[in-house]
């Protein structure tokens, strides 16, 4: 039967992996439309109309956008957040969701590291900083992302701690990081935490006051998650509390708390400019074309390992 695939990405792959994407989907015998770089909910709201399967980024594909594509079986988020997909509605309407999970986790740990030392090195002003070597990490979550933290935590010499309870203990071992009983905990005896949760019902305004007065002087907390596990209003009040206390974030906050953060908190804060965390040419070709080979698995083997809805 033909196929047509569409790869919709606001925040385009590097040239390269999109150019494997479509040369893995043609193989296959499918037609592969491209729309990159698009503004707002329109285009493609066009483009998924009459497709088979689409893979996305952080690309939002709500119930409007389902309701528009009338052939869709298939939706491949090309990264380990699903978040930005109504996976519920995609289940009302038999569209099946899947992730590429562990394809960018690398890119993500480096970037986590780059912006602690950037941070820790007092934004490379040149004056006297501190280094990662013997301080202690934390890990909020012991997923690929976690767990890629880790292996370049052990090359700085530091110390982990992880917290994550739906992690079998064995695996913790296997990694050389000491597993903690509770996220009190986890934030008692951190310098620097972590987080690697997904965006949830349940973890959506987690990570606020409670858990960030909880860590020791100098306190930071690294997000390349999401922004929305942040309590926002609870973050600034810990900003204004704790004079020690520092932000770095792949993610912006809303512009009300940036706008604060910009005005009050700026020397102590650290946010990329464009969420970044996946933005290599690396990940870019893990992620984009192990969505394009689980496309064809599923449509021509009937292959639903990484089916989350
Ligand atoms: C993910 O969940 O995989 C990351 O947040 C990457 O998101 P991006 O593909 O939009 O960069």
């Amino acid at each position: 039967m033909s196929r047509t695939v569409l790869l919709a990405t606001e925040k385009p792959f590097s040239a390269a992996a999109r150019n494997e994407v479509v040369s893995i989907l043609e193989k296959a015998g499918y037609t592969a439309r491209v729309l990159e770089s698009y503004k707002g909910k329109a285009p493609l709201i066009d483009a998924i109309r009459d497709v088979d399967a689409v893979i996305v980024r952080s690309d939002i594909i709500d119930a409007e956008v389902l309701g528009a594509a009338s052939k869709l079986a298939l939706v491949v988020r090309a990264g380990a957040g699903y978040d930005n997909i109504d996976c519920a509605t995609a289940r009302s309407r038999n569209v099946a969701v899947m992730n590429t999970p562990g394809q960018n986790a690398n890119a993500v740990a480096e970037l986590a590291f780059g912006m602690m030392v950037y941070m820790a090195r007092g934004k490379f002003n040149g004056k006297t900083g501190t280094e990662l070597r013997g301080k202690t990490l934390g890990l909020h979550a012991f997923g690929a992302v976690g767990r890629a933290v880790a292996t370049i935590a052990k090359g700085f010499g530091m110390t982990l701690f992880a917290y994550d309870p739906f992690v079998k203990p064995e695996v913790f071992r296997e990694a050389g990081v000491e597993a903690v009983g509770s996220v009190e905990e986890l934030y008692r005896r951190s310098q620097y935490v972590s987080l690697h949760v997904p965006a949830t019902a349940e973890t959506k305004g987690s990570i606020g006051k409670g858990l960030l007065s909880l860590l020791p002087a100098g306190g930071t907390l690294v997000n390349t998650a999401r922004k929305e596990i942040i309590n926002e209003p609870e973050l600034l009040e810990v900003l204004e509390s704790r004079k020690d206390f520092r932000y770095i974030s792949d993610i912006a906050p809303t512009d009300a708390t940036a706008a604060v953060i910009k005005e009050k908190y700026a020397d102590r804060v650290y946010v990329t400019p464009n969420k970044m965390g996946a933005q290599t040419e690396e990940a870019n070709v893990n992620a984009g074309l192990a969505a394009a080979r689980q496309i064809v698995g599923f449509f021509e083997r009937g292959e639903k390992q990484f089916v989350v809805n």
